[in-house]
């Protein structure tokens, strides 16, 4: 594997009042080995409500695990009820967020070219995206979902330059995989990994496609982190419902320091 970081992010999706945020935020820092960062990134993506809370535990216990939303809104400021800006989530610390997660794109409509706004807009605010693609089952079975998740890629890095998609992370989520218990295996998981840095070196040159991160994301446990994370191309994991146990997502970020 080139020199990349590995990351494991944990999306707890709509899961976790604040009380309970604070409890699973305090149980994963009790847990976490002061030199884990030396070797791995780390970090958490709860909901709106519960980011400040989460970061306050955190830095009260001075651990190096990052803080990041699921979700956010381009336009700056203004008459948008509902939505949450880039200044908003920079002025509470946080460092990674989510873009275009499977969920957002079949549950809530989004698009493309809405993914392609936000990453753009969080960049412009120093945040780092996590640009979510992957396909359906239906398309998997169809076969041609090498393109299709490609083609995601594309669109979601349309006019981004060089220097900014270097600090953009990619996370490949097969729809068919998520919350099912179906796995992906590592060689499927890596064969799609592998083609999304192929389109990454066709846009930004090698030099800068080798240094991107490329997660996977999909029913990915302490069970079988070991062998997706020894995939070339396989550079951490966005982990849902085992996240959300803070044992199981140590022991996945014990998995990423092997
Ligand atoms: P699960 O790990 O629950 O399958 O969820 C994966 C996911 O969607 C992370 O973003």
């Amino acid at each position: 594997m080139a020199s990349r970081r590995r990351l494991i992010a944990g999306n707890w999706k709509m899961n976790n009042t604040v009380p309970e945020a604070v409890v699973l935020a305090q149980e994963i820092s009790n847990n976490f080995e002061r030199d884990y960062s030396h070797r791995v990134d780390v970090a958490v993506l709860p909901p709106y409500v519960d980011l400040k809370p989460v970061t306050t535990v955190f830095e009260f216990d001075r651990v190096d695990i990052a803080v990041g939303a699921q979700n956010v809104y381009w336009q700056q400021a203004g008459a948008y009820t509902g939505e949450i800006s880039v200044a908003m989530l920079k002025d509470i610390r946080c460092e990674f967020c989510l873009v275009g997660h499977s969920e957002r794109r079949e549950l809530f409509g989004e698009t493309n070219e809405e993914v392609n706004l936000k990453a753009k807009a969080l960049i412009a605010g120093g945040i780092k995206p996590i640009v979510c693609v992957g396909e359906s089952l239906s398309m998997r079975d169809g076969g041609a979902y090498l393109d299709y998740v490609t083609a995601q890629v594309k669109a979601a890095f349309a006019g981004i330059d060089e220097a900014a998609a270097k600090e953009c992370v990619v996370a490949y989520e097969p729809v068919w995989a998520i919350g099912t218990g179906r796995t992906a295996t590592p060689e499927q998981a890596e064969e799609v990994c592998s083609a999304i840095r192929a389109q990454l070196s066709q846009m930004y040159g090698e030099e800068v496609s080798e240094a991107m991160r490329i997660l996977y994301g999909g029913s990915m446990n302490e069970g079988n982190a070991d062998l997706l994370l020894a995939m070339p191309n396989i550079d951490g994991g966005l982990i849902g419902g085992a996240s959300l146990k803070a044992k199981s997502f140590i022991e996945i970020v014990k998995a990423a320091l092997r």
